[in-house]
């Protein structure tokens, strides 16, 4: 057996002594988003600290938690708190979590995080649906090293990455709820730093529309194990390199925060329809 494959039903069988549930929808949730977590009811919490091989967040703006509950009349798993390559994690580790969701049964997972918007016709704050990814930024693959054949093959296809009947349904769901959203590429980099002026163009002309520090990893760690992706990113900023303007983290929380009643509404919604 691989060694992530063991560590992960390590980890898979403290939570089952916990939690009896078998959720097939899997949510991670990022930056200042943690209010989608309040929804879940007849919640059940484990911190990450008592599952074994759980790296422990260390940024403070996230809480470090797995939520199992229901959302609405669907059972699922929430992530509070991700981590990140630039807290000093391995990508094994970033995604480690990903991994213990597919044995716990997820099939679909959710993500979200907040983003540099780089396409000039976006504003912040605002919403975007996420088509593709560019995760070539990425100091080290996530599947780098021997490959683990029970979770997934060799060389996984990327095609599809962000499925597109989620794709669709979070633009019909929006439409009808009258959530404006916009569609678009997300770019990783690995951080922590923002981007300089010239960096920003860069990944503009390379074909992002938006740029941030998560979910990629995540994501290509889902799709090797074939569980379908949904990705929307809030845009705390823009990142236009002739009009650039200082950026703290308070303005991408605030942001993310005028952001979050319509991303939950959004994402509860399309729940509802999974
Ligand atoms: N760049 C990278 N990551 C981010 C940004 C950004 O401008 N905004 C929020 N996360």
């Amino acid at each position: 057996m691989g060694e992530i494959l063991e560590k992960a039903k390590e980890a898979v069988k403290a939570i089952r002594k916990e939690v009896k549930t078998k959720p097939k929808i899997g949510i991670i949730l990022g930056t200042g988003l943690g209010k989608l977590a309040e929804r879940i009811k007849n919640k059940k919490v484990i911190s990450y600290k008592d599952i074994p091989h759980f790296p422990v967040s260390t940024v403070e703006t996230h809480a470090g938690r797995l939520i199992f509950g229901k959302l609405g009349k669907k059972d699922v798993v929430a992530m509070q708190g991700r981590f990140h390559y630039y807290e000093g994690y391995s990508m094994r580790e970033v995604t480690f979590p990903v991994r213990v969701m597919k044995l716990l049964g997820v099939k679909t997972l959710l993500v979200s995080n907040a983003a540099g918007g780089l396409n000039p016709q976006f504003t912040a704050p605002s919403l975007m649906i996420i088509t593709d990814h560019i995760g070539l930024f990425m100091p080290e693959n996530p599947l780098r090293g021997e490959n683990e054949d029970e979770f997934g093959p060799r060389f996984p296809d990327m095609y599809n990455c962000y499925d597109k009947d989620l794709v669709n349904l979070a633009l019909e769901i929006a439409l009808k709820e009258k959530i404006k959203v916009e569609r678009g590429v997300y770019v990783y980099v690995p951080g922590p730093n923002l981007e300089t002026a010239a960096e920003y163009r860069m990944l503009r002309i390379l074909g992002a529309d938006a740029v941030g520090m998560s979910t990629v990893p995540e994501v290509v760690v889902a799709r090797h194990m074939g569980i379908k992706v949904l990705g929307i990113s809030v845009i705390t900023d823009m990142g236009l390199p002739d009009a650039l303007e200082p950026l703290s983290l308070e303005k991408v929380i605030t942001n993310a925060g005028k952001a979050e009643p319509l991303l939950t509404k959004l994402m509860e919604k399309i729940v509802e329809r999974l």
